[in-house]
């Protein structure tokens, strides 16, 4: 063959493995070896978040910490243990993710459903759509077939997950080093539409910050002292509008300096260029939000998968089998 054709062929050959990768992932994937998956996922996710709406917006942030490091591979949902260095006691993880008991639960009802078949990563995926949509926000097919990593990454959850202190250059490349673009990083960064922040990660924000409103920056530091102490674990919703309601309400916020942490207010009014135009065009229209989380959702959800014979499918989703 000559080079040139030899070259095409190589590179035919590249897409068709990588496009591979990807086509084996489908919301059909359990369909005929675990018929009950979803309903089990809804029923647990409805149940949890009736007991705690904010368990909507936990679990959603796990399925993010999960995929951003080694890819969406239930890595997160590893315990540290003599023989493995889990993620949990990562600087963005520890005292901070929560919902393992709600993956824990919905797992063993799985299991007790269709033994050794559905993977902690598709569980995490599946009941992070549900929490969303169960909190006001829009419903997606997930993507399904991804595998259990046997390992873990503390540094790798340390270095890939962004700081709330990130410039929006920052979090353009962070994102970017995962495969989404601006739209995406902007999109998915509204899953701030829901959930709460600790004090000790808008102090900073509160105290230091000039692209803040005033008066709400008043209000945020009657519960978060100036020093660190005492206050570091006093909650405040990241959308002070409607914190258990999936809308576009976070949007509007940034655009009235509303932003809790540094990095949500980065997306708007402070030089970031293109994120700018995407925040306001998100504020003015809830559907045009919804429209890209979905599909922001979807790629993030597709970062690096285990599939095929890689990986496990774990009996627990705390340790590898
Ligand atoms: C853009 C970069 C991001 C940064 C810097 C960031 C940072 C943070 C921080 C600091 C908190 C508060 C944690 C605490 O105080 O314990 C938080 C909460 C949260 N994050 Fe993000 N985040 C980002 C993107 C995302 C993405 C992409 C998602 C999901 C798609 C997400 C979902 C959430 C949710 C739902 C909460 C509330 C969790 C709860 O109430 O338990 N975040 N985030």
């Amino acid at each position: 063959m000559a080079p040139a054709t030899l070259l095409l062929a190589r590179l035919a050959v590249a897409c068709a493995l990588a496009l591979g990768a990807m086509a084996q992932l489908s919301p059909t994937f359990y369909d005929a070896s675990c018929p009950s998956l979803q309903a089990i996922v809804r029923a647990g996710m409805a149940a949890a978040v009736q007991q705690e709406p904010r368990m909507g917006a936990s679990i959603l942030r796990l399925f993010f910490h999960d995929c951003f490091v080694q890819g969406c591979d239930a890595s997160v949902l590893l315990d540290d243990s003599p023989t493995l260095t889990g993620e949990k006691n990562a600087g963005p993880n520890a005292n901070s993710l929560r919902g393992f008991e709600v993956i824990d639960s919905i797992k063993s009802q799985v299991e007790a459903a269709c033994p050794g078949t559905v993977s902690c990563a598709d569980i995490l995926a599946l009941a992070a759509r549900d929490g969303v949509n169960l909190l006001s926000g829009p419903t997606w097919a997930v993507q399904l077939g991804r595998r259990d990593t046997r390992t873990a990454s503390q540094s790798a959850a340390n270095s890939n997950l962004p700081s709330p202190s990130s410039s929006a250059a920052a979090l353009v490349s962070a994102f970017a080093s995962k495969g989404l673009d601006s739209r995406d990083l902007v999109a998915l960064s509204g899953a701030h539409t829901i959930g709460a922040a600790r004090c000790a990660t808008f102090r900073s924000r509160v105290y230091n910050d000039t692209n803040i409103s005033a008066g709400f920056a008043a209000k945020r530091r009657q519960i978060c002292q100036a020093q660190a102490g005492a206050s570091d674990g006093n909650l405040a919703p990241l959308d002070a509008m409607s914190s258990v309601r999936f809308d576009n309400g976070y949007f509007r916020n940034l655009v009235a300096q509303f932003g809790l942490l540094h990095s949500d207010q980065e997306l708007f009014g402070a030089g970031g260029g293109a994120v700018d135009s995407i925040t306001a065009q998100y504020a003015r229209n809830g559907a045009a939000f919804s429209r890209d989380f979905v599909t922001a959702v979807l790629k993030m959800g597709s970062i690096g998968p285990l599939t095929g014979s890689s990986g496990e499918i774990r009996a627990n989703c705390r340790k590898p089998n």
